[in-house]
């Protein structure tokens, strides 16, 4: 599987995206609203390496994991050609959904996304765009 980016999870997202700047990204995109997570949301990129930021909202799940891991690095997400082929696979090898596939507004109009967990090595994301 590709990596298609990393996921930060960042209380201040001008900050954050400013700070990534100056580490050489830039800015794919304006930050949008991402109504399904609640949280501001922007992706930037540095020579085909790509971050995606999401500020969650006082009012979004993500908001609680905000709170106690600060601003942090919080899953990797790595492109698919199916989404479900590839959550079959993963299960057999011990992950779980936590979440049926959303649209990801942010990172194409047909993208769609599912979340996995593995109690070894946390949440990862996969991608799947038509
Ligand atoms: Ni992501």
């Amino acid at each position: 599987m590709k990596i298609h980016h990393i996921g930060y999870m960042v209380k201040q997202i001008e900050y954050a995206a400013e700070l990534f700047e100056s580490l050489g990204f830039r800015m794919d995109g304006a930050v949008t609203c991402d109504a399904g997570r609640d949280a501001e949301i922007c992706v930037l990129d540095s020579e085909g390496y790509c971050v995606e930021l999401v500020a969650p909202r006082e009012t979004s799940p993500l908001y609680g994991m905000m709170k106690k891991y600060k601003n942090t690095a919080y899953h990797i997400c790595y492109r698919v050609l199916s989404l479900k082929g590839s959550v079959e696979k993963l299960e057999k090898d011990g992950w779980h959904m936590f979440k049926e596939a959303e649209d990801a507004p942010t990172i194409g109009r047909d993208a769609k996304v599912v979340f996995m967990m593995s109690a070894n090595i946390g949440m990862i994301e996969l991608f799947e765009m038509d």
